[in-house]
C-alpha cells in the first residue's frame, strides 16, 4: 500500500496540529449555540472522527452520502443523494465536514440543497482545498491545507476505495492510476 505513494504531502503530526486548531476555532465560534455536524461519507470519516474530539461544546452528528458510485463524488456533473440526513435541520446551525474541495461541485450542490430546508446557518469545514481545480464557487469557513493539483490519498481519501487507512496525506504515484 505505502509503495504506491510517491511522497508524503502532509504528515500525521501536521494534520493533528491543524485539526486541533480548527477544533478550537469551531468551539469558540459556536459557543452557546446548537450545532449539527454533517459528515460526508466516506472520505471525511477519518477527519471527522479526529475533529469531533477537538470540539469542546455539545454537538449532534449525522451523515450524508452523495453521488451514484459508492459514497464519493468524483467531480462529475450531477450530485445525487444516496443517504440523506436522519433529521430535519430547520433552525439548526449545520456544519458540513468534507475531506477535499476539488471542483466544488459536490459542496455547491449540497449547500444549496440544505439551505432550502431552512437551517439557521450552513457552514463548511474542509481538510484540503485544491483551488486550481475549482469550477463551482464555494464559501469555506474552516480550511486545513491548500494543496497543489495532484491526486492525494490517505487520512480517509481513496483511489478506487483503497488507501483510506493511510494515516498521512500522500501523493499517489501516477503509474497507479494511469
Ligand atoms: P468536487 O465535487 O470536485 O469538489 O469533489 C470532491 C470529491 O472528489 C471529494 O470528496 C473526493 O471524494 C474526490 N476527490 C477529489 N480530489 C481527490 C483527490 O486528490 N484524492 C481523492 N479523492 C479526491
Ligand atoms: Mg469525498
Amino acid at each position: 500500500m505505502l509503495n504506491d505513494v510517491e511522497r508524503v504531502l502532509i504528515t500525521e503530526q501536521e494534520i493533528a496540529e491543524k485539526v486541533k486548531e480548527i477544533g478550537e476555532k469551531i468551539t469558540n465560534d459556536y459557543q452557546g449555540e446548537q450545532l449539527l455536524i454533517v459528515t460526508i461519507l466516506k472520505g471525511s470519516v477519518v477527519f471527522a472522527a479526529d475533529l469531533l474530539r477537538q470540539i469542546k461544546i455539545p454537538v449532534e452528528i449525522d451523515f450524508m452520502c452523495l453521488s451514484s458510485y459508492g459514497c464519493d463524488s468524483k467531480s462529475s456533473g450531477v450530485v445525487r443523494i444516496v443517504k440523506d440526513l436522519n433529521q430535519p435541520i430547520e433552525g439548526k446551525n449545520v456544519l458540513i465536514i468534507e475531506d477535499i474541495l476539488d471542483s466544488g461541485n459536490t459542496l455547491s450542490h449540497l449547500t444549496k440543497l440544505l439551505s432550502t430546508r431552512n437551517p439557521k446557518s450552513v457552514k463548511i469545514v474542509t481538510l484540503l482545498d485544491k483551488p486550481e481545480r475549482r469550477t463551482a464557487p464555494v464559501e469555506v469557513t474552516y480550511k486545513g491545507f491548500t494543496i497543489p493539483d495532484e491526486f492525494v490519498v490517505g487520512y480517509g481519501l481513496d483511489y478506487n476505495e483503497k488507501y483510506r487507512n493511510i494515516p498521512f496525506v500522500g501523493v499517489l504515484k501516477r503509474e497507479v492510476y494511469e
